[in-house]
């Protein structure tokens, strides 16, 4: 387990923040690599033709380590995940009536894209939801099973919900997903970076995150893996530096008509932003410094208390074996008003989200015991009307 890493950070001293999920706070590290970007360009001469490739190229590696893909050319540069999941739309077939298979309230960059295509090509989607009562967890996890056979063309879903952190078991998902010749598409935007993607056993066909939350990078940066079925695909646009060859500037209008290896036909135009980019690379290196089943480790003993105290107070959680350490709801008591529970976390200075009808408590290894103790405090004065 890590011990507290706040002061690695800049988060003001009165505030509880547990809303990593909504978006992590930049290290001081990643906030300087930003800085000596914005001022590289004072002077333009400073600019090489390798800046332009640099930092994207070890962005790459970066994630590549972090996630286990042996071959950093299959990792893209994306600015968001709806960008990425477009990328792989374009490039998937799905044949009049098949079917693709969603989860029940998943974000929304990947959905809108696959209720297009559904409609573009006679497709049907498939809405899983979780059962009621209890074992929800494990229910939704055997409905998704369930959900796939041999009409499913696509299986679009999170390895975490983004809204209630439930864990998908996406080896069994992969396993059955292949078994029927389907695509697995991932957003790993909830989890990779702090949760462990096993990624020689899901060998998913892509998997897209977005660099701002668990990744601990800028706003408007993403990478996402694509795998053999996008070899030969088309990108959403045709930017010069994801050809062949563009790294000899002197040769640009000697028009190629091959693209640059790997998934790198993906990336977004101008990838090379001397901004961004450095900061997701001092992000993702931070990351693997603190290493994945670590931060893991460490969350999840964290949150341990939070869960027991919300447990025997009689808020909702789920079950252990699906849910993650660093992202999980709080379903409030009967007669309990959410609202009323957020206006005291508010005023408490505690950050968290609400979403649907539970808080999300998102913490990372800049949280400690006072921020953990500060949310049980307001749980529990919260059931005993002690606001
Ligand atoms: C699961 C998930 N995917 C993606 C995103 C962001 O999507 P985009 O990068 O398309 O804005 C979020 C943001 O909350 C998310 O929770």
């Amino acid at each position: 387990m890590l011990p507290s890493q706040r002061s690695l950070f800049t988060l003001p001293d009165d505030l509880h923040y547990l809303n990593c999920a909504y978006m992590s706070p930049i290290a001081r590290s990643v906030e300087e690599a930003g800085i000596e970007g914005i001022r590289r360009k004072r002077n333009p001469a400073l600019v090489t033709p390798s800046d332009f490739f640099e930092d994207g190229e070890a962005v790459r590696g970066e994630f590549a380590a972090l996630v286990g893909i042996a071959d950093p050319r299959r990792v893209a540069l994306v600015p968001s995940v709806s960008y990425g999941i477009a990328a792989a739309a374009r490039n998937l077939e799905v044949p009049p009536g098949s079917r693709i298979v969603l989860l029940h309230e998943q974000f929304p960059s990947n959905v809108y894209t696959w209720h297009r295509l559904a409609g573009e090509r006679r497709a049907e989607l498939v809405t899983v939801r979780p059962p009621a009562g209890t074992g929800r967890g494990e229910g939704w996890n055997r409905a998704v099973l369930e959900a796939i056979d041999s009409r499913t063309a696509i299986v679009a879903l999170p390895h975490v919900h983004w809204a209630d952190g439930t864990v998908f078991d996406l080896a069994a998902v992969a396993a059955r997903t292949r078994d029927v010749g389907a695509a697995l598409i991932v957003d790993g935007t909830q989890s990779v970076g702090a949760f462990p993607f096993p990624m020689d056993e899901i060998r998913p066909d892509a998997l897209v995150c977005a660099g701002y939350k668990w990744l601990m990078g800028p706003y408007s940066t993403g990478v996402a893996f694509y795998g053999e079925r996008f070899d030969h695909g088309v990108p959403l646009e045709e930017n010069w530096i994801a050809r062949l060859g563009s790294e000899r500037f002197a040769g640009l209008v000697d028009y190629q008509s091959e693209y640059a290896p790997g998934a790198t036909r993906y990336d977004v135009g101008e990838r090379s932003n001397f901004i961004l980019m450095p900061m997701l690379l001092a992000a993702l290196r931070l990351v693997r410094s603190w290493g994945v089943d670590e931060i893991q480790a460490t969350v999840r003993h964290l949150s341990a208390p939070v869960v027991e105290r919300a447990r025997e107070l009689g808020y909702g959680v789920e079950e252990a074996t699906r849910r993650a350490g660093h992202l999980f709801g709080i379903r409030t008591p009967k007669g309990i008003d959410l609202d009323r529970l957020r206006t005291v976390l508010e005023k408490r200075r505690i950050s968290v989200s609400v979403r649907g009808d539970a808080i999300r408590v998102a913490p990372h290894v800049y949280n400690g015991a006072d921020d953990v103790d500060a949310l049980i405090r307001a749980l529990e004065d919260v059931v005993r009307g002690n606001t």
